[in-house]
């Protein structure tokens, strides 16, 4: 099973060689050009949408997979590691409408305020967007009213993407950890 699975995947990054443009499998670099990959003008997007990260009850979606054994003793739970698969919506309430979710980490990093390591991806789900990420690399000091952080790339429609996101809490239940935060994400892609 194993095998058939590894064996599957070899061949297709073999047969995607073929259909990467301008593809030649004799050489391994060469100067291409924007008009090749039909890369028209640069745009920049807004995008804006709720990020809902669920610590407590039956169906969490973030998940504390690692800590520090000072961990205790830190009051900004220094080291802790943190694995997310928060869905993002339209609007603040769960029940509108999906747009994607966020996937990776966040660590606390930071050993005197609460300021977290995100390392996500933001897989889009909603209508041209569906299938397309954008990724964040960057600094959340949680209890700042808005919070910046880089986008550093992406893929599909997000392509060369490289931007921000303004992350603001909307809502938070410091008994139970669960956030809603609000996102406004700001990248350039063509
Ligand atoms: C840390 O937490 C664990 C489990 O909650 C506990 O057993 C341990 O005694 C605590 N250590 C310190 C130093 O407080
Ligand atoms: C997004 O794409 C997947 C895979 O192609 C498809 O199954 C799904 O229905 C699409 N979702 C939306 C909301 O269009």
């Amino acid at each position: 099973m194993a095998i058939a699975v590894l064996k599957l995947i070899f061949s297709i990054l073999f047969l995607s060689s073929f259909i990467i443009p301008g593809y030649n499998c004799q050489e391994f670099s060469r100067k291409s050009s924007k008009k090749e990959f039909g890369l028209k003008r640069e745009k920049l997007s807004h995008l804006h949408f709720y990020f809902h990260d669920i610590l407590s009850g039956r169906n969490p979606t973030a998940v504390q997979v690692a800590s520090a054994a000072m961990t205790n003793t830190s009051s900004t739970l220094f080291g802790a590691v943190i694995m997310i698969d928060d869905p993002l919506t339209v609007g603040p309430s769960m029940t509108s409408k999906l747009v994607g979710r966020a996937q990776g980490i966040y660590a606390s990093a930071d050993l005197y305020e609460v300021g977290l390591l995100m390392v996500l991806n933001f897989a889009f789900v909603e209508g041209k967007y569906n299938g397309s990420t954008l990724s964040v690399l960057g600094r959340n000091n949680v209890f700042s009213a808005v919070r910046e952080m880089p986008i550093v790339g992406g893929s599909g429609l997000f392509r060369y993407a490289r931007g921000y996101a303004q992350a603001k809490t909307h809502q938070f239940n410091l008994q139970t950890g669960d956030a809603i935060v609000e996102y406004n994400v700001y990248v350039f892609h063509y």
